[in-house]
């Protein structure tokens, strides 16, 4: 039978977590929401108001559905909260030693028929799954930023993950207004492996002055209909979250497209990483 999933946690509240925890409170689903230390913790709380306000302002949720979705997050601190929770899905930074530790723990703290979920971009899910007792129960569930917004998931299926559990994952992202779709273990799977080639030659135009940022955005948001340009894309994202599926997809698939161009990781070590810190390529009030 179909798990039902009334209740599931979400780990790391960063850019794509905190949006994860919105699409599922506004679900109707509670959610248990985690962070490293208290500060953090409300800084994810920060992420989250901000976005439901402005999707207030927009007219998408009324005032009183705000509300009722914020009662449905629970914030804390601590992993062993989750452990009653159907199902986790993990959205830390995209560090492959971080995710396995972290799936380790909470392979020992979920119930046996828990399902363990990475929100991973780039990193291997087996990898990932093998850190866990039953990687059976583990599987990508990739959503898109800004997750609240794009209707979209990616279902990974490892080698191992259980028939039960991609299907269960992907009835849910159906639940939750998404379109899922399945996909191998690959780093990038569909849309990151499209998408970061293209990115990355939009910075080396940039990088070797061939066009303004301005100018190379203006071709593929007027030019092309995209929706924004690549160099606004890449502040949304996060520089640093680019620049690891980047050097994670080159690790992996060795096409120079991928190749980090260097601007990027510079701009990361300066605290340029785009919109969540102010500034990357534009500059955020
Ligand atoms: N809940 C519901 N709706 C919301 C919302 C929320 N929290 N916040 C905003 N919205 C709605 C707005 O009301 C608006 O809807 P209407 O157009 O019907 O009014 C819509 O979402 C867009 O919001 P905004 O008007 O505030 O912003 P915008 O029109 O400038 O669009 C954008 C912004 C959605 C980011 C759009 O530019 C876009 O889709 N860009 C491309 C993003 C993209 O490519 N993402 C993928 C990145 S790669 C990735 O995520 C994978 C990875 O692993 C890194």
């Amino acid at each position: 039978m179909a798990r039902e999933f009334s209740k599931v946690g979400v780990v790391g509240l960063g850019t794509m977590g905190a949006g994860i925890v919105e699409v599922f409170a506004r679900n109707g689903i509670d959610v248990v929401a985690v962070e490293v230390d208290e500060a953090a913790v409300e800084k994810g709380r920060g992420v989250l108001e901000h976005s439901t306000g402005r999707a207030v302002t927009r007219g998408k949720l009324t005032e009183e559905d705000q509300a009722a979705l914020h009662a449905r997050v629970q914030f804390t601190p601590s992993l062993d909260e989750l452990a009653d929770c159907q199902l986790v899905v993990e959205a830390v930074p995209e560090q492959l030693d971080l995710k396995k530790e972290l799936f380790g723990k909470l392979d020992a703290i979920v119930g046996p028929d828990a399902i363990l979920a990475t929100n991973t971009s780039s990193l291997s899910v087996t990898e990932i799954a093998v850190a866990t007792g039953n990687p059976k129960r583990v599987v990508g569930m990739h959503f898109f930023n800004p997750a609240p917004v794009l209707q979209f998931v990616e279902v990974i299926r490892t080698v191992v993950t259980e028939d039960e559990v991609f299907e269960d994952v992907k009835a849910l992202a159906i639940r939750l207004g998404k379109q899922p779709v399945i996909v191998g273990d690959k780093a990038g799977f569909i849309a990151n492996a499209l998408l970061f080639g293209y990115l990355n030659h939009a910075v080396s135009m940039f990088e070797s002055r061939y066009a303004s940022r301005e100018d190379i955005d203006a071709a593929m948001k007027l030019g092309c209909g995209y929706p924004m340009g690549p160099l606004a894309l890449m502040d949304l994202i996060g520089l640093d979250t680019a620049y690891e599926i980047l050097d994670t997809m080159y690790k992996q698939g060795r096409d120079r497209l991928h190749a980090p161009s260097p601007v990027i990781k510079q701009m990361v070590s300066a605290g340029l990483k785009g919109r969540k810190s102010g500034r990357g390529f534009y500059t955020y009030a």
